[in-house]
């Protein structure tokens, strides 16, 4: 993509010191350079020229952050609203900072992640979240972003065309509760049934606050298209998911302590690599919702 072509672009033009931009690939991502994100907690100046930059390349890399845990609550609620429970506990005194650590998470709840948007089974999807990383195994864990932007772009105009008119389920309880669905008696699946209902979306939405028209499915979260049988459902999405994730639309972060991960959860996917086996990986996370949802 031409406009996001430049390297070392600066984004802010503001007093505090305008920070760098290095893209990350031909299409999104970004790593922003020379500031501290705790600093944008109380500096407004600062907030805007990120969040434009977060809009501009929906993932952002900052390396080596301090970032309490107090600091991390603070500044996603800049963004929006914290969403207080997610698949990892939160810290205690700190509701809403997830404490992602392996190998515990491993336990069995949470099986096949494959690429997802995060929660998109809800009807009010996750807008955003941000990723610190506290330990991380040598050379493993990394997560890789995929641009549902560019991916839609990129389809011929007929496929545009005919994408743009479907609708999807998404339902966590496919395969991301796969191995606890199998544990559960009829009654007990039921009543989880109540509180994660599947909901559908647009396969194609328009980003609420760039306009940026994107895919949202994923292989992890979206069952079937509304209205069609199974065959023209599968038919449909293994097409999509194939086409979604390839290398051209990906972005691969290595992590290192102290490094954060920024991303627009509506308009990019994302898979952690888990291929550290019993080696221990700390994350604290915090997720955020916006006022809108995709549509
Ligand atoms: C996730 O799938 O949301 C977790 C990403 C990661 O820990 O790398």
């Amino acid at each position: 993509m031409a406009e996001l072509a430049t390297k070392h672009a600066p984004i802010g033009a503001t007093a505090y010191t305008h920070f760098e931009a290095t893209p990350q690939t031909g299409s999104f991502a970004a790593q922003i350079n020379g500031i501290q994100l705790a600093d944008a907690i109380n500096n407004d100046d600062l907030f805007n020229d990120i969040y434009a930059a977060w809009l501009k390349y929906q993932v952002l890399f900052f390396r080596d952050q301090k970032l309490s845990p107090e600091q991390q609550l603070l500044l996603g609620a800049r963004f929006g609203e914290i969403q207080k429970q997610g698949y990892a506990p939160s810290l205690e005194g700190y509701e809403g900072v997830w404490a992602q650590e392996y190998p515990q998470l491993y336990s069995g709840l949470v099986t096949d992640i494959d690429w997802h948007a995060d929660s998109s089974f809800r009807a009010k999807p996750t807008r955003g979240s941000l990723l610190l990383a506290l330990d991380v195994p040598d050379g493993a864990g990394d997560t890789v972003w995929a641009d549902m932007c560019a991916a839609y772009n990129n389809l011929a105009p007929a496929w545009q065309n005919f994408v743009g008119e479907l609708s999807a389920v998404h339902d966590n309880m496919q395969r991301n509760l796969q191995k606890v669905l199998d544990q559960m008696e009829p009654e007990q699946y039921k009543q989880v049934r109540q509180y994660l209902p599947p909901n559908e979306h647009p396969v194609v939405c328009t980003h609420p606050e760039t306009g940026r028209k994107f895919l949202f499915v994923s292989e992890l979260m979206t069952r079937e298209i509304t209205g069609m049988n199974r065959n023209e459902s599968r038919a449909v999405l293994d097409f999509l998911f194939a086409h979604q994730t390839r290398p051209e639309y990906q972005c691969r972060f290595q992590w290192e302590p102290g490094s954060v991960a920024l991303w627009d959860n509506f308009s990019t996917l994302h898979r952690g690599i888990f291929d550290f086996g019993q080696s221990h990986r700390l994350m604290h996370r915090v997720s955020f919702n916006t006022p809108w949802t995709p549509a």
